[in-house]
């Protein structure tokens, strides 16, 4: 049996915003295996959002980038997203709808899912993640923690190899960043953390890849390079 492709593959990855400025994602090259799980780390602008959107062809870049072997370019972009769970930063960015079930339904219906299976997947995926009350909501009433399971269960909905998450953790209290890495940690996905929060990737992954000014400074689980950099403001 052949073993599964990398669910994401980056190599030899340049993103400039600009022609004239110097690229905010720096000749990135790594590899993350299909189920496993790595933190993207690095302080403010260091390019952890750039290489997310890279992933998903929602910026141009130089060099290769394949999830799960598919070549990503403006070509393939849907064939790519079908295979990737993406939280935003805000879940403001990407919950579409008035009311809770129709945003977590969405992702099936558009594969053709009738409307009573998809609804009834969406409520399951809402409980999976203990806010199976919210499904009849409007999400205007949501908090915000609220609102990043209910965008958390339209990335899950699909189950895709593949889950890109922006620092998921921000603007979550305590008992709610827990409660979420444990949601992520149950998760069989394959998945790549952006975060600046160093106690929650360490949670979820044994593996932090650090970025200083788009080029990757660390690779691995030694966290001595991380915490030199932390202190250093
Ligand atoms: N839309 C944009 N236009 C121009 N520059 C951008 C844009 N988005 C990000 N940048 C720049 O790219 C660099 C990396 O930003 P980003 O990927 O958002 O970093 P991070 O997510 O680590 O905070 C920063 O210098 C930032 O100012
Ligand atoms: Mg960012």
């Amino acid at each position: 049996m052949t073993s599964p492709a990398p669910a994401l593959v980056f190599d030899g990855v340049t993103v400039r915003y600009e022609v004239d400025a110097s690229p905010a994602v720096d000749n990135v090259t790594f590899s993350l295996a299909a189920g496993e799980r790595a933190a993207l780390v690095g302080l403010n602008g260091s390019g952890k959002t750039t290489i997310l959107l890279a992933a998903v062809g929602l910026v141009p870049y130089e060099g290769d980038i394949r999830v799960c072997g598919t070549p990503v370019s403006r070509r393939t972009a849907a064939e790519v997203r079908d295979r990737v769970g993406f939280l935003f930063n805000l879940p403001d960015d990407q919950l579409l709808f008035p009311k809770v079930i129709e945003d977590v339904a969405f992702g099936l219906l558009r594969r053709g899912f009738d409307r009573t299976e998809a609804y009834r997947k969406a409520v399951l995926a809402l409980d999976s993640l203990g806010v199976g009350a919210l499904a009849e909501w409007p999400l205007q009433h949501l908090s915000h923690g609220q609102k990043q399971r209910v965008a958390l269960a339209g990335a899950m909905i699909t189950d895709p190899p593949l889950l890109l998450l922006d620092e998921p953790s921000a603007s979550l209290d305590p008992p709610g960043r827990r409660a979420l890495a444990g949601i992520l940690g149950r998760l069989d996905a394959a998945m790549l953390i952006a975060t600046h929060d160093l106690d929650f990737g360490r949670r979820l992954c044994r593996r932090l890849i650090l970025l200083e000014g788009g080029k990757v400074a660390n690779d691995g689980e030694d966290l001595s390079t991380i915490q030199r950099l932390w202190e250093m403001e």
